[in-house]
This record gives structure tokens, C-alpha cells and sequence, in this order.
């Protein structure tokens, strides 16, 4: 679908076929799907901040969405979405056009993948973290009975579009959840990609667009790496996790007042507090990580109050645990990080405090 005039950008190969991501504007739709056989599932904010493109969609059919944790539900897809493509008479031959953040790219993708067995969707996303991140990798999630992402298919979109340009309106804690994933790939690269960071860390949090596109492309290109190799998450792709275990919890037991890309900053620190007491990472290589994911601490107020007995029920019904034992990423450095399955809720206590000491 994309001509090589359009500034491709990144191709990720997935059982499904190769898919691409170009770079494009969010309101040039025309180019890449017909009237008539498009449908709109777009973020309400989105909707608000750029009026271009509901008077460009004009009386096409439109569903206007908010991007909530909420809303980004089974309950959620099956009375409002699901109905409304059924109401639409979406077929196969038609394209769902999805405009908005993670959250929106979660349920779009959930639903079409349901609907008549899948139809196709095309994504653009509008978030640091949708750009930089979720947009590949085939996974589909959706929280379900106050577990996050516990439910979900891999179902990619046919093509992702990234305008750059709308970052400039996106909030500070939003832009910060997204550098979160961000500093989150490079540790588990290489200690060349964490130094490149640690000292474009200031310039990409001023988003300097330079510094900012560097990371973005470098982040994508770690996580095609992983996906391509595992995209169903029996291995290797398990690591994409890291951070991911505490933070989904914490993001739950503050119901998601942080975000999920800043839940999962303190969900790395916690991690590697854990490696430290349980003696597979050294002081030495602790601080090291420590410097960067620090500088993506915010919310501290939030993360000081959340309390570790609303946080625990959570960990225990994370979806990458094993036999009913709490299952974390933990690491050995930079680039060197594994699955251990039971982990004791004491060492989770320890980490936490210590944690939070720090903030
Ligand atoms: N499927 C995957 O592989 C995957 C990977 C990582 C994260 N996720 C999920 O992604 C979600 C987080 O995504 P997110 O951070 O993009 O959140 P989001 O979609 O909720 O967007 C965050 C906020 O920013 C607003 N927004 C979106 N674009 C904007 C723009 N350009 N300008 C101003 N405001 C804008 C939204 O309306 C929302 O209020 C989480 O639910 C997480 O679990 C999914």
C-alpha cells in the first residue's frame, strides 16, 4: 500500500503479512483509503484539537471516542463498538480508519479483529507513546474485570501513518508516559543506545525535534527486532514486559491516574531494586539505570500514596504469571534482562519502599 514517494518508514514482518508505518499527515486520509468503504474510529480530543479533520470526514461515518482506561474494556467493545460496525455494515472490503492514542488503537484493533473475523484497520496514531511503541507489534489489549490487558488479540493494523506534527499538542504527563517505553527499549538494547539517551534525555523531554525523531526511530526499531522474531510472545518478546508487572499494577491501584508509560518507569526501578535484593544485578549497574529512568519520575505524589495492599492483588492476577506465582522481568544489566517466575511479595515490599524513599 505504500509507494516509496511516501517516505516510508519502518516495514514489520507478522504472520499475518509485512506491514508499514509511513510518515503523513493525520488529515490526508484520501490517500490511503477510498469514501464509501472507510470508517472512522477516532479519540474525541483528537476530534477537538484538530477540527480539520471532522469537517474533512464530513458525513462519513464516524464514531467519536474517549480515549479512556475505562472505555477500554471488553464491556465497552461489545455494547458500543462491536454494534456500531454491525449498525455500519463494515464488510470485509471495508477499511476502519482508527485516529488517536494507545487506548484507541487497543479497542480499534480488538474489535476489527472480532468483527466478521477480522477487517481490516488502519492506524495513526497521535500519542509519543502509540508512535513510538504500540503501534506495532500485533497485540490487541483490553482490560477486563480490573485486570489491565488480560484479554486481547494480535491483529495488526494493514498500515500505521505518523504525523509528528501533533505531538505539539499532546500533555506533558502523556508526553512523558511515551519517553517512558521510550528509555524502557533502549535499556533492554544496549549500553550504546542507554549512553545515546543519557545524553539526549534533557533535549527529547524539551521535545527537541531532533534528538526526539532519534529516539522514536531507534526505540521502534528495537522492538521490530524483538517482534519479529517472537511476535505470538512465547520467548523472547516476554522482555518487552519489563517494568510492566508493577506498573500495570500500580496503574490499577491508583485507577490509572498515571499513566501507563509512567507506571511503568516506576515498574523498571522497582524491577531492578528486586534484581539488586535478590542479588543478580550489582549496586554499581543499579545506579547506572537508575540515572536515566529517574529522569522520567513524575506523579511522585500519586506513586508516594499508592499503597502496596491495594497494588499486590493486582500483580498476583498479571497474565504473565505462572502457576499462581508472581512473575517478574528482572535483569542483570543493560540488554541482560529475564523472566523469574516467583517472586516473593516481601521482595516487592522491600523494592517499593526503598522506591519510594528515593523520590
Ligand atoms: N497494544 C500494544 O502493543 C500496547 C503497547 C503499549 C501500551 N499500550 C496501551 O496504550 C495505552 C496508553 O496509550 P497512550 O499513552 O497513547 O494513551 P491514550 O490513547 O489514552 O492517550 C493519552 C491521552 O492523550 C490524548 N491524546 C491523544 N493524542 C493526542 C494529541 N495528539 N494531542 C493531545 N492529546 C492527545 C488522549 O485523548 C488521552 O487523553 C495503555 O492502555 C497501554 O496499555 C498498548
Amino acid at each position: 500500500m505504500i509507494s516509496k514517494r511516501e517516505n516510508k518508514y519502518l516495514e514489520v514482518k507478522a504472520a499475518r503479512g509485512s506491514y508499514g508505518a509511513s510518515l503523513g499527515r493525520i488529515v490526508d486520509f484520501d490517500k490511503k483509503t477510498e469514501k464509501g468503504k472507510r470508517f472512522f474510529i477516532v479519540d474525541k480530543n483528537i476530534l477537538r484539537l484538530y477540527p480539520g479533520i471532522k469537517k474533512k470526514i464530513g458525513r462519513e461515518p464516524l464514531f467519536a471516542f474517549t480515549a479512556t482506561e475505562n472505555n477500554k474494556s471488553l464491556e465497552y467493545a461489545v455494547k458500543n463498538i462491536l454494534p456500531w460496525l454491525v449498525s455500519q455494515r463494515v464488510t470485509r472490503s471495508s477499511v476502519v480508519v482508527a485516529i488517536g492514542g494507545g487506548i484507541t488503537q487497543d479497542v480499534t484493533g480488538f474489535a476489527c479483529s472480532l468483527w466478521l473475523r477480522g477487517v481490516p484497520w488502519l492506524f495513526y496514531p497521535t500519542t509519543l507513546l502509540a508512535q513510538a511503541d504500540s503501534c506495532i507489534g500485533s497485540k490487541t489489549s483490553i482490560n477486563y474485570k480490573q485486570a489491565k490487558n488480560i484479554l486481547g488479540t494480535f491483529y495488526p493494523p494493514i498500515e500505521i501513518v505518523i504525523d509528528r506534527t501533533v505531538l505539539s499538542t499532546l500533555g506533558d504527563l502523556d508526553f512523558r508516559s511515551g519517553v517512558g517505553e521510550i528509555i524502557k527499549v533502549h535499556l533492554l538494547q544496549s549500553q550504546v543506545d542507554v549512553g545515546r539517551l543519557k545524553e539526549n534525555i534533557g533535549e527529547v523531554l524539551e521535545r527537541k525535534p531532533a534528538q526526539l525523531e532519534e529516539a522514536i526511530r531507534r526505540s521502534l526499531l528495537i522492538k521490530k527486532r524483538l517482534i519479529e522474531k517472537d511476535e505470538f510472545d512465547m520467548g523472547v518478546r516476554n522482555i518487552l514486559n519489563y517494568g510492566h508487572c508493577f506498573g500495570h499494577a500500580l496503574e490499577a491501584a491508583v485507577k490509572y491516574r498515571i499513566p501507563h508509560g509512567l507506571a511503568v518507569v516506576y515498574g523498571m526501578a522497582v524491577a531492578n531494586r528486586i534484581s539488586r535484593i535478590m542479588g543478580l544485578l550489582s549496586e554499581a549497574e543499579e545506579v547506572q539505570m537508575q540515572e536515566l529512568i529517574a529522569r522520567n519520575f513524575s506523579l511522585q505524589n500519586e506513586a508516594r500514596n499508592a499503597q502496596l495492599k491495594k497494588i499486590l492483588p493486582y500483580m498476583r492476577k498479571d497474565k504473565k504469571n505462572v502457576g499462581g506465582n508472581i512473575s517478574v522481568i528482572l535483569t542483570r544489566g543493560v540488554g541482560k534482562m529475564e523472566k523469574v517466575v516467583g517472586v516473593k511479595p516481601l521482595a516487592v515490599k522491600r523494592a517499593w519502599r526503598d522506591i519510594v524513599k528515593e523520590l
